[in-house]
């Protein structure tokens, strides 16, 4: 079974065909990232109308490298929730027209459900395990049960962890999207330097929780109070100790869900997946397993939709084409979906 993949939540363009939710026979990505980095951030205007331009020539690019003839797909997969509504709105729209025009089923897929899905493209994994998505939307750490189901057990009460780094990056004028550049530029620092506030959050309800405000905040002050004075000498070891904090506060909390579910397997995904930082602590942990997805399938992409679309249309199941497009999941918080 043969599956196009389209995503288009944010602000990369991706398509991809992928073979029975696990070989990739193509996997196009195209990044926005130059038209929104202006603003330090992703403006949901300029992201839905960059995604008019690019789909067709996307998806055109996806079928032509997988050397699959368009009669010969089995299926559409595409991403409607969660995400800008203006972008998924594209994405959504153009899979739904593909899918009638083709006569073939289609699937709208959670993006979420996705990138906890990325590394079973890869490995052979069993279900149940510990999920662990930190992205620049979402933080979250989760237990589980199958392609299509979890249960959270601790997200951010703020911002996202990659949004925080992302925040960051700004204050030191590193570009947009700057995870990756903070993480480059901790490489050369002391990350036992500053000892930035680590939030209280570890009991009660807030267990497995995590929260990146204030550290967020501690850190900006540090770079302002050594703007003019000592910024060249410091400016590694504040990036290194931010990051060594902002990493470990996850690590402990995926630690506490494993040892409260006793699931030692941790399958990771999303932006900051790519975290060096984070990939040396957790592969350090001697009870867990820790799974990483390659770095192109870290960051959003359309081959885990693909993926992930296999197993719902292999059982029959197939999205009516009234569905729409959802900025946000309904009453998300514990349960999912
Ligand atoms: O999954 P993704 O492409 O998009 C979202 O769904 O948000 O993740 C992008 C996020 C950005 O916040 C970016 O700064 C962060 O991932 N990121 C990193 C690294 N590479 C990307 N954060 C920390 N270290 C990295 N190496
Ligand atoms: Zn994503």
């Amino acid at each position: 079974m043969i599956i196009l993949g389209i995503e288009s939540s944010c602000d990369e363009c991706a398509a991809a065909v992928v073979e029975k939710g696990k070989k990739i026979l193509s996997n196009i990505i195209y990044s926005q990232v130059k038209y929104h980095q202006p603003f330090y951030g992703v403006v949901p205007e300029i992201a839905s109308r960059k995604h008019l331009e690019t789909i067709e020539p996307v998806v055109a690019a996806a079928i032509s490298e997988s050397g699959v003839a368009v009669d010969d797909l089995d299926g559409l997969a595409v991403t409607y929730r969660p995400g800008l509504i203006g972008s998924l709105l594209v994405g959504l729209s153009y899979a739904k027209g593909l899918a009638m025009s083709l006569k073939k089923p289609f699937i709208g897929i959670d993006h979420i459900l996705a990138h906890l899905y990325a590394c079973h493209l890869e490995y052979d994994l069993s279900y149940p395990h510990l999920g662990l998505l930190v992205s620049g939307g979402h933080t979250l750490i989760a237990l589980v049960r199958s392609f299509e189901k979890f249960e959270v057990l601790g997200t951010t009460i703020d911002d996202a962890c990659g949004e925080a780094f992302d925040k960051v990056a700004k204050y030191y004028d590193l570009g947009f999207p700057g995870g990756a550049a903070i993480d480059r530029l901790a490489i050369k620092g002391d990350a036992r330097a500053f000892n930035f506030p680590k939030p209280s959050l570890h009991k009660g309800d807030h267990l497995f929780d995590v929260s990146y405000s204030g550290l967020k905040t501690a850190v900006v002050n540090q770079l302002d109070q050594f703007w003019n004075r000592d910024y060249e000498k410091s400016k590694e070891n504040i990036a290194a100790s931010f990051q060594r904090i902002a990493i470990d506060m996850l690590v402990d909390r995926v630690l506490k869900a494993s040892s409260a579910t006793g699931l030692k397997m941790v399958v990771a995904g999303g932006g900051v997946a790519a975290n060096s930082y984070l990939r040396k602590r957790l592969s350090e942990e001697a009870d867990l397993e820790v799974i990483f997805p390659s770095m192109k399938l870290c960051t959003d992409n359309a081959a885990m939709i693909a993926g992930l679309g296999y197993h719902f249309l292999s059982r029959g199941r197939e999205s009516d084409l009234n569905l729409n497009a959802q900025a946000r999941v309904p009453g998300f918080r514990r349960s999912y979906p």
